[in-house]
């Protein structure tokens, strides 16, 4: 086998009181890749798409994660990667995590599947390094596992698959730009003790609901007091979205990764699509383009085609 063509999921991080940590994978939208065998022992980028991404690979977060997964196998050949992204760069649903999990998932298999989906997650988190600024695993972690995922930790890594009911999202993605790197850098250094203790509260609370499916539980413990009040007001409108979308039934939701993107849990999908005309209502009266989605949560991470 010389040539391996995938999927590779958007995912939705920091959900809600999971900054950092906690996240999952979306059907919709994903990246199509293809990585092959090379003979040269390098990376190379072809990109299919109209974003303009780098093809240098050291400047490409494909082409860091490759060359991480290639100095471990400490193998004679390369890999090209040809890509067409269908998530935008900068859209807060792990644009660059796609692109990272995709092309080392592709790799691992014309090795025979040499590596652990932990290792893989660990190569991957060099394209987010190269994004961000930081070795963050809250996108990659889903999106090579599938699911709901917990990053109980990044150094070591160990990451914590959680069950889940039936749940559908809806994305709303504003086509303006968010830097991570600034995203974070307005976020607080200190946090009040007491807010702490509401939010990991609210974080083992909804983890026990998810893995029980209870849906009421789950609304009551949507609730962050730390990153979205710090970062709510980089996304126009997000409180109209978030209040007429939990008014149409959603369970609750939030920023997604460091935003544009916002995102709402619905136990149907009629619910699903009835948060979306609400949210598509309200960005109307802006001047702002957007695109919504509607997707079940992806339990399998990124896959072959
Ligand atoms: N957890 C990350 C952040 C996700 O919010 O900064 C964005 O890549």
């Amino acid at each position: 086998m010389d040539e391996v063509s995938v999927r590779s999921p958007a995912t939705v991080s920091n959900v809600v009181c999971g900054f950092d940590c906690l996240g999952f994978a979306l059907e919709e939208p994903f990246d199509e890749m293809t990585v092959r065998k090379i003979n040269d022992r390098e990376v190379r980028i072809i990109n299919r798409d109209n974003y303009g991404l780098p093809t240098d690979p050291t400047k490409n977060v494909a082409g860091v994660a490759l060359q991480a997964l290639m100095d471990a196998a400490q193998i004679d050949h390369g890999f090209e990667v040809e890509i067409t992204k269908h998530i935008k760069p900068g859209s807060g649903i792990g644009s660059s995590s796609a692109s990272s999990c995709g092309a080392v998932v592709a790799a691992n298999r014309l090795l025979g599947d040499r590596f652990s989906k932990l290792e893989l997650v660990d190569f991957a988190m060099a394209g987010e390094m190269l994004a961000s600024g930081t070795r963050h695993a809250d996108n990659v972690a889903p999106s090579i596992y599938g699911g709901f995922t917990l990053v109980r930790s990044v150094d070591p890594l160990d990451i914590v698959e959680i069950d889940f009911p039936a749940l559908f999202a809806t994305v709303i993605h504003p086509q303006i730009e968010i830097k991570t790197a600034e995203a974070r850098a307005i976020l607080p250094k200190d946090v009040p003790l007491k807010d702490a203790v509401k939010n990991w509260s609210n974080l083992g609370a909804l983890v026990a609901a998810l893995s029980s499916g209870d849906y009421d539980l789950m609304a009551r413990s949507m609730v962050d007091l730390i990153v979205e009040p710090a970062r709510k007001s980089l996304i126009p409108k997000f409180d109209e979205v978030k209040n007429i979308s939990l008014a149409a039934g959603a369970i609750g939701g939030g920023i997604s990764g460091s935003g544009p993107s916002m995102f709402m849990l619905s136990q149907t999908p009629e619910t699903a699509e009835a948060v979306k005309t609400v949210m598509h209502n309200v960005y109307s009266q802006t001047d702002i383009d957007f695109n919504i989605y509607v997707s079940r949560i992806h339990r399998e991470g990124v896959r072959f085609v």
